[in-house]
Order: structure tokens, then C-alpha cells, then sequence
């Protein structure tokens, strides 16, 4: 059932255009600029919103956090991302007024399921994006959007990350339509790209030889560090934790920024610096840092569509861009690093050790 591919996670890096497209399908008038998600919240509630609360852990907290980006600029509504085990409904929200939104795979992950607790118990609304039918996440919040990926065997989160954020996306446009905060035009747009989506991954997985190499290039490096902007920011976060969790190598993700407020002494010829430079990442901000990095003798390799980059650059990914969803793309160049450096190192890619696919203990 691996599909002639060696393991899961390959073969699951390899769906996400078919993943993607089934979280789309249907769900998008591109004609109006409106997204159908099937989902009771009445335009007064979502007018009268101050703010929405993403509450999710690992992988499905990077897509919150790449979701409040998203919500925020289309719907001007405040938005964050919380680790769920680490979250209080507190600090003066309104229930009335609060939108939480857990997001899990798995619809089981006791830390997630504890922070939707909580929040209802303070009398907050709240809507689940999952995508397991009949979970427990669906059965205790308000509404529930699936994201239709399909299942998901290997541990390592892949295509459900795309499709989380392909999902979430949708919703910012949805919230931002009601409240009125984006015109048809600009909805069309967003769309759009939306739509483009499967098939700019589809060029990336296309050039897998090309992570497969750098991977071969790089693997004995003694520590990775991911950085980015804006939507690179979680992207970053999400590159870093793929390849812990599967090559059993030291790696962060920094808001690239951050380099020099202390990271920076970290970084030697040693440690590969892998670097979003995209569009709605502020790729330009980011290649100064780039060039800190590389004036300390680190490797870097970017995934960017902008020319003077290269030159910056050891190696260069070279990207498709589609507005705010590039990070997004440049994310599955990160996967299939990650794949091909805990290939060479031999480890136990669809189940690394000490983890689980559904964490149901807090
Ligand atoms: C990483 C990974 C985990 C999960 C996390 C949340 O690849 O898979 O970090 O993302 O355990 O799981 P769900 O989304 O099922 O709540």
C-alpha cells in the first residue's frame, strides 16, 4: 500500500496535490470570490468577532500560527496561535467575542482536547479543524471543518499540514467576507492562488533530485537552522521539527530577525542555515540575514524565486511563487530535505523512535 514508494512519509509528501485538492474541492466560488465551508456561524457573530484563538500542538501549531498571519491580514480581526498545553482562557478576553479554534489531525490529542475544554468552560464558541471523521475533537466543539487529506500513516505530519493550512486559509477568506474586510477583487485573487496550489507543489516534488543532493551534501551537519519572516516564520518552525523528529539531528527554526539577538553564536561552518525567501516572507529583510549567516563560513541553501538571492546562496530551491502561500510551498522543499537526510542517516522514518502518530496523554 506504499504505492512502490519506500515508506509512508514519502508516498504521503508525494499525495499532497491530491490531498490539496480534495480539501478544496467544492469549496471555492472563484467566480464571487466566496468559500463554502458548510459551517453555522452567523455573519453577526463573525462581525462582532475580536478575536480568534488557534490552540494546537507540533505540526498543527505551525498551521495556526501561519493561520492568525492569514486571518489577521484579511479579516483585521486579532488572531493567534497558542500551544494548546500551555493555554488559559484569560487575560481579559470576551467569550462572547472569542472564536477558539483547535486544529488536529488526529481529532485525539489530549493537550488540544484539554485547551478546547477550557475554553468552552470560560463560554467561548469554538470551531475544530481536523481530519478524522467521528474524532473526539469533532463530537465537543461547536462546528468542525474537515480537511479531507486522507489518512495520514507516517508520524511525521506531511500532506495534513498542507491541507490544514489550505483549509485555514479558506476560513480567513470566509471570516474576512462576512466582516466585510475583502473586496471581491481581492478575494478573487487570494483564490486564486488558493486554486494554483496543487500544482506549484507538484513542481517542487517534481524536482525532488534536487533535495535528494543537497541532502547527500549536507547531512553531516552538526546542527540546521531554519529561518524566515512572516509566513516563513512557521514554515521555519515546521522545517526545523520535521527533520528532528525523523533525522534525530539537532535543528531550530528562528524568526530570522532573532539571528543576531543570540542564535548567531551558534553558527558555524558546521551549520546548514536553510532559509525562506518568498513571497510573504520578507525575503529581502530576511537576506541580510543570510548574509550574517554566511559571513560566518554556514552553508545556505534557500528556497526563493528572487535572482539576487542566488548569489547568497550555496544552494538554490528554486520557487513558484503565489502571494501568501508561498512559505507554504517552500515547506515541502523542508520535507523532502528532511526525508532524504534521515534516509542517509538510517533511521526509522515512519516511526521514529519515542513518538507517537495520536498523543493522548497530556
Ligand atoms: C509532527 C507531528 C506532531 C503532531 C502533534 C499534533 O510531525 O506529527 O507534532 O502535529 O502531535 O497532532 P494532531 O494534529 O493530531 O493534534
Amino acid at each position: 500500500e506504499k504505492s512502490g514508494y519506500e515508506h509512508y512519509m514519502l508516498k504521503e509528501i508525494h499525495e499532497q496535490p491530491t490531498a490539496l485538492r480534495q480539501t478544496l474541492s467544492g469549496r471555492i466560488d472563484e467566480l464571487n470570490g466566496e468559500v463554502d465551508l458548510d459551517i453555522d456561524l452567523p455573519k453577526e457573530y463573525l462581525n462582532s468577532l475580536e478575536e480568534v484563538t488557534f490552540v494546537a500542538c507540533g505540526t498543527s501549531y505551525h498551521a495556526g500560527l501561519y493561520a492568525a498571519q492569514l486571518v489577521e491580514s484579511l479579516a483585521d480581526v486579532r488572531a493567534s496561535a497558542e500551544i494548546a498545553s500551555e493555554y488559559e482562557f484569560d487575560g481579559g478576553r470576551d467569550p462572547w467575542r472569542t472564536l477558539v479554534v483547535p486544529v488536529t489531525q488526529s481529532g485525539e490529542t489530549a493537550d488540544t482536547l484539554s485547551a478546547l475544554r477550557r475554553a468552552k468552560r470560560a463560554g467561548a464558541r469554538s470551531l475544530a479543524v481536523t481530519n478524522t471523521l467521528g474524532s473526539t475533537v469533532t463530537r465537543e466543539a461547536d462546528e468542525t471543518v474537515f480537511i479531507r487529506a486522507g489518512p495520514e500513516i507516517g508520524v511525521a505530519a506531511t500532506k495534513t499540514f498542507v491541507s490544514q493550512v489550505a483549509t485555514l486559509a479558506l476560513l480567513s477568506v470566509a471570516f474576512a467576507r462576512a466582516r466585510g474586510e475583502l473586496s471581491t477583487t481581492d478575494a478573487i485573487e487570494f483564490l486564486g492562488h488558493v486554486r494554483q496550489l496543487p500544482g506549484a507543489v507538484q513542481k517542487v516534488l517534481d524536482e525532488e533530485a534536487a533535495f535528494k543532493e543537497a541532502a547527500t551534501e549536507y547531512a553531516d551537519g552538526e546542527a540546521f537552522f531554519f529561518i524566515g519572516r512572516k509566513l516563513g516564520y512557521p514554515v521555519a518552525l515546521e522545517g526545523a521539527l520535521k527533520l528532528k523528529e525523523i533525522a534525530y539531528v539537532h535543528a531550530e527554526g528562528f524568526a530570522a530577525g532573532e539571528l543576531k539577538h543570540g542564535p548567531l553564536a551558534l553558527v558555524t561552518p558546521k551549520s546548514p542555515v536553510l532559509a525562506v525567501l518568498t513571497q510573504g516572507s520578507s525575503p529581502e529583510a530576511t537576506l541580510n540575514n543570510v548574509k550574517e549567516v554566511e559571513s560566518r563560513g554556514a552553508p545556505v541553501l534557500g528556497c526563493t524565486s528572487l535572482r539576487d538571492a542566488e548569489k547568497f546562496l550555496d544552494v538554490t530551491f528554486d520557487m513558484p511563487e503565489l502571494g501568501a502561500l508561498s512559505p507554504l510551498i517552500a515547506n515541502v522543499c523542508f520535507q523532502l530535505f528532511a526525508y532524504h537526510v534521515a534516509k542517509l542517516k538510517g533511521r526509522s522514518i515512519d516511526k521514529p523512535r519515542n513518538l507517537a502518530k495520536s498523543v493522548t496523554v497530556e
